[in-house]
């Protein structure tokens, strides 16, 4: 029994931007952990353009043998077109996500379309994946700010989540791709949102990049919202918005919902190690802000044991 949905993204996400080449044994190796974990949910990959995001290139390579190793894992894919659903739905994906954004520019630069296109395009592939008995997630990214056009609109995140929905995306995925969010701004896009939308329907994405990922989480929580995109490490960001750090971090996202009472699933010991498991393979420090506490609690649990 879980209380909250976590889908971690840190395969996709977490690992597009990254500027060490990742083996895709290691992805397998990540997944395979995370799914030891407890995670059943998982963004493992995206079918884009190899020239736009050479790390992804392996995508139709990576997914039949998630599925051979994972068969009750909820994989999902990232897909911009219907050329990344053909290539989805020929390597065996059986949930895709379109990334759509709520401002012309975020568009041009993430998928080269303006607003109204990157729209049509989201509702066709949402349609085309529907009628092939696939899932859908639908983001609508840099939904409360944007890095070129500044404060997003709320009428044009409605107006997409609108046109998604209408399209049949099971899930639509509000996307604070910059890390830009406050509670009190989840409060108003996403008190706003349910009044149209159920809240079993939505699921919220937040970056870290002022320190308010866990805050904003806990402020969807509070409106009903039970899922959360998040990334083990905290590592991710799109490489076409500048300024985005870090994702939520899974750890950190675990930690305070178990301590508030909520039920993940997913087990802390574990994470802890895959964060660990990560560093070694990027070879960098990683971690949500709750790791170096998890670390020590970690080393006593360990010291108590040798006693
Ligand atoms: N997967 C692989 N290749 C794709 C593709 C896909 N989903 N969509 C298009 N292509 C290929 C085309 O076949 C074409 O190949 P060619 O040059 O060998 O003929 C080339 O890319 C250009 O196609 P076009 O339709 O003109 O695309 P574009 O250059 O306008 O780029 C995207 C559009 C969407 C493919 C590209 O911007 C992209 O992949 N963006 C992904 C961004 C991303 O992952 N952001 C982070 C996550 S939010
Ligand atoms: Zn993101």
């Amino acid at each position: 029994m879980q209380d909250i949905l976590i889908t971690d993204v840190s395969p996709r996400d977490g690992l597009q931007n990254q500027p060490v080449a990742v083996p895709l044994e290691t992805k397998l190796a990540l997944i395979a952990r995370l799914v030891q974990a407890g995670l059943q949910r998982v963004e493992v990959t995206s079918f884009v353009s190899p020239k736009a995001v050479p790390q992804m290139a392996d995508a139709g390579d990576l997914v039949p043998q998630v599925n051979q190793a994972h068969p009750a894992l909820r994989a999902s894919v990232l897909v911009p077109n219907m050329k990344g659903l053909e290539r989805a739905h020929a390597a065996g994906a059986q949930e895709i996500a379109v990334v759509l954004s709520a401002t012309e520019t975020m568009n041009q630069k993430n998928i080269n379309m303006g607003l109204a296109q990157a729209v049509a395009v989201s509702e066709e592939t949402v349609r085309e994946a529907r009628e092939r008995g696939l899932r859908t997630r639908a983001y609508v990214a840099v939904a409360f700010e944007c890095p070129f056009e500044g404060l997003t609109d709320p009428a044009a995140v409605q107006h997409c989540v609108d046109r998604m929905t209408r399209a049949g995306s099971q899930e639509i995925v509000i996307a604070d791709t910059i890390g830009a969010a406050s509670p009190g701004a989840v409060d108003a896009l996403l008190g706003a949102l349910l009044r149209d939308v159920p809240a079993e329907q939505i699921g919220v994405h937040f970056h870290d990049t002022r320190g308010m990922a866990v805050a904003n989480a806990w402020a969807a929580l509070q409106l009903g919202i039970r899922r959360f995109d998040a990334s083990v490490g905290g590592i991710g960001g799109c490489p076409f918005a500048p300024g985005a750090a870090g994702n939520l971090a899974t750890e950190d996202l675990v930690l305070m919902a178990e301590a508030s009472g909520y039920r993940s699933g997913v087990s802390l010991a574990a994470l802890l190690d895959i964060v660990d498991f990560a560093e070694a393979a990027l070879q960098r420090p990683l971690g949500g802000r709750s790791v170096p506490w998890q670390r020590k609690q970690r080393e006593r649990r360990r010291q108590a044991a040798a006693a």
